[in-house]
């Protein structure tokens, strides 16, 4: 597939992220300073849309753990930050054997969290021809 019409620039201001689907292919289209990037829009760690993230210059965050990515190489530059503190404070009053209960299950998940891999996204060419924002498939 060659490129395909995915957006209107005017739909994609500087510094915002915006999720297109172009076929199969869900993409994240990024506005860094007039320049216009895509990466794959599933997060490399468990699949969030990065595009509900935040972008920071050519840093994208995912709103899911903090995975973030370089959007101009798809490039993975700090992975997921796995923390669980805020829920187990919900249990502070239960007594010592829930609590016990709690801490080894969030434990477990934790664990279980860390040994997935995090992958760098997929990156996909772009071009701009007059007011559309075209994506290379
Ligand atoms: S889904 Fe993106 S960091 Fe976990």
């Amino acid at each position: 597939m060659g490129f395909v019409k995915v957006a209107r620039v005017s739909e994609i201001p500087a510094g915002t992220m915006k999720h297109v689907e172009a076929g199969a292919t869900e993409l994240c289209i990024a506005n860094v300073g007039g320049t216009f990037y895509a990466i794959g829009d599933r997060c490399g760690h468990e699949n969030a849309r990065l595009s509900r993230g935040s972008l920071m210059d050519t840093i994208v965050t995912c709103p899911m753990h903090s995975s973030q990515f370089d959007i101009t190489t798809g490039k993975l530059m700090s992975g997921p930050v796995l923390e669980l503190g805020g829920l187990k404070e919900m249990f502070t009053g239960c007594p010592d054997k829930v609590k016990k209960a709690v801490a080894l299950m969030f434990e477990g998940i934790a664990e279980e969290q860390r040994l997935i891999k995090t992958y760098d996204q997929p990156v996909y060419a772009v071009k701009v021809d007059g007011s559309d924002v075209l994506v290379k498939i």
